[in-house]
């Protein structure tokens, strides 16, 4: 396997990751508060805008290169309705009682990334649906709470993995799509699978960021992406659903640099370390 070189990240960087991560923790409240029936994913994607202005921050998302001659991504928001699983384009589609809807939203403070998603009810949804929503936001905290210091990436991917198997055979974890590195960029080394065989892969450090990210379906795992070239849905139909936190290794333990309380509760919940700097 070739070496993965992976950036370390000074406790002055953190701070900067900690601030853009809040702006995103705070964004993307105002977008849970805002979904209803009525309002369209495109008047979503000008809250986030709005709160990017407020807060002088840079979004990660708008004009995004992800090479391979696709086009720039054009908003700040990532919002997913249903069957989309990740990427979907803002725009005129209206939201209904009954739709699920995950927000991916990142932006950079002096040059620094933070990034997290979550999904969102409209209305009433049918339960097994809330369900999907509840068992993939439970596996992401399974596997930022697997995040250690001498630990490596594959314990992180088996934890996701096990919390989902917890559930039973129900649901599908897409594989095409894994969390990532991030830190002076959005996506960078190493890939964070959201399976994977404990012992396995890139060793984890102090100073290390990595941005936990389970999409899961109430089907199967297959995807496919629209002719948009971003909207990646499920070939089955089924409703998925995707969270995300990107969370640093101090020399303390965890800081989950998107959680409002830096992971404090839930990590506390699952015996892991919290780890915050000193602000
Ligand atoms: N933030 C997404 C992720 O979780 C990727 C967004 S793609 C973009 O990795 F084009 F919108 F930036
Ligand atoms: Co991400």
């Amino acid at each position: 396997m070739r070496a993965t070189r992976v950036e370390l990240k000074s406790p002055e960087q953190f701070r900067s990751m900690r601030a853009a991560g809040l702006v995103v923790q705070r964004t993307l409240a105002r977008l849970a508060a805002a979904t209803a029936p009525g309002v369209t994913t495109a008047d979503l994607d000008q809250v986030a805008r709005e709160e990017i202005a407020r807060a002088g921050a840079v979004s990660s998302f708008l004009g995004y290169d992800a090479g391979y001659g696709l086009p720039a991504y054009p908003a700040v928001t990532c919002i997913s309705v249903n069957s989309e699983v990740v990427h979907g384009i803002p725009g005129p589609r209206v939201l209904v009682s009954g739709d699920l809807v995950s927000f991916d939203f990142g932006v950079s403070v002096a040059g620094w990334h933070g990034d997290s998603a979550v999904t969102v009810a409209v209305g009433e949804v049918a339960s097994e649906v809330a369900q999907l929503s509840a068992v993939t936001r439970e596996a992401m905290w399974a596997g930022v709470a697997a995040v250690r210091p001498g630990g490596r990436i594959g314990d992180v991917g088996h934890a996701i993995e096990s919390s989902v198997r917890s559930h039973g055979a129900r649901y599908g974890i897409v594989a095409d799509f894994t969390g990532h590195g991030i830190g002076s960029a959005m996506h960078m080394a190493p890939d964070v699978p959201n399976r994977g065989r404990p012992g396995s892969g890139v060793g984890l450090r102090t100073g290390m960021a990595l941005a936990v990210e389970p999409m899961l379906t109430l089907g199967r795992a297959p995807v496919a992406t629209l002719d948009d070239e971003w909207t990646v849905v499920t070939r089955d139909g089924s409703v998925a659903a995707h969270w995300e936190h990107t969370v640093a290794l101090t020399e303390r333990g965890l800081w989950v640099l998107t959680a409002e309380d830096g992971g404090e509760a839930e990590l506390t919940a699952r015996g892991a370390p919290f780890g915050p700097l000193a602000d």
